[in-house]
């Protein structure tokens, strides 16, 4: 079976929406620091180009979630593989995510580390499949709305293949 990318959105158009992003985050924390939570693997090229943006002082951390599940669809159990370096206490937390999908695996993270203790949490996703949700999750800053079909580039995935396409793309089968 031969593999192939299909463009969704370009370079340019990311990267312009990505500024947009900055510009609204800068706008909202005037006054105060960010604290963007990274979710490796897939959100580590949007996390950068973000926080790039932001005008406000800004510090970052890391942390990975494996969720159980096939290649391309996740089971809403999740494991914690690297926990983040530093507490949450009284900061305001933006988790970076890459793509929220059925929202389960952002369920699970938001609420744990709302438990720590920040003074607020937001979520940021480059990509948002709404068709998908099966939780309510609220998402508060969203790149583009896609339709529902399997994407990769620009950190994301199809079994560790294509995080570095500096575009998103949909994986077609031939
Ligand atoms: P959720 O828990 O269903 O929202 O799944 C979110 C996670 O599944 C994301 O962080 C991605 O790692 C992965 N995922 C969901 N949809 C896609 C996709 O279209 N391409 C690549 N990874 C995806
Ligand atoms: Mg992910």
């Amino acid at each position: 079976m031969a593999e192939s990318v299909r463009r969704l959105l370009s370079e340019e158009e990311v990267d312009k929406r990505i500024k947009e992003l900055g510009v609204m985050i800068s706008r909202d924390y005037a006054g105060k620091s960010v604290h963007l939570v990274c979710i490796l693997k897939g959100a580590v090229f949007f996390m950068c180009e973000l926080a790039k943006r932001i005008t406000v002082p800004v510090t970052m951390d890391f942390m990975s979630a494996s969720s159980y599940g096939s290649a391309t669809k996740s089971s809403g159990v999740v494991k914690i593989v690297k926990d983040l370096d530093e507490p949450l206490k009284d900061r305001d937390v933006i988790i970076v995510e890459d793509i929220v999908d059925s929202g389960r695996t952002l369920a699970y993270l938001g609420k744990m580390l709302y438990d720590r203790g920040p003074s607020s949490i937001r979520i940021c996703t480059l990509l948002d499949k709404p068709e998908r949700r099966v939780t309510d999750v609220k998402v508060d800053y969203v790149g583009f709305e896609i339709p529902d079909e399997f994407v990769v580039g620009y950190g994301l995935d199809y079994d560790q293949r294509y995080r570095n396409l500096p575009f998103i793309g949909v994986v077609e089968f031939s």
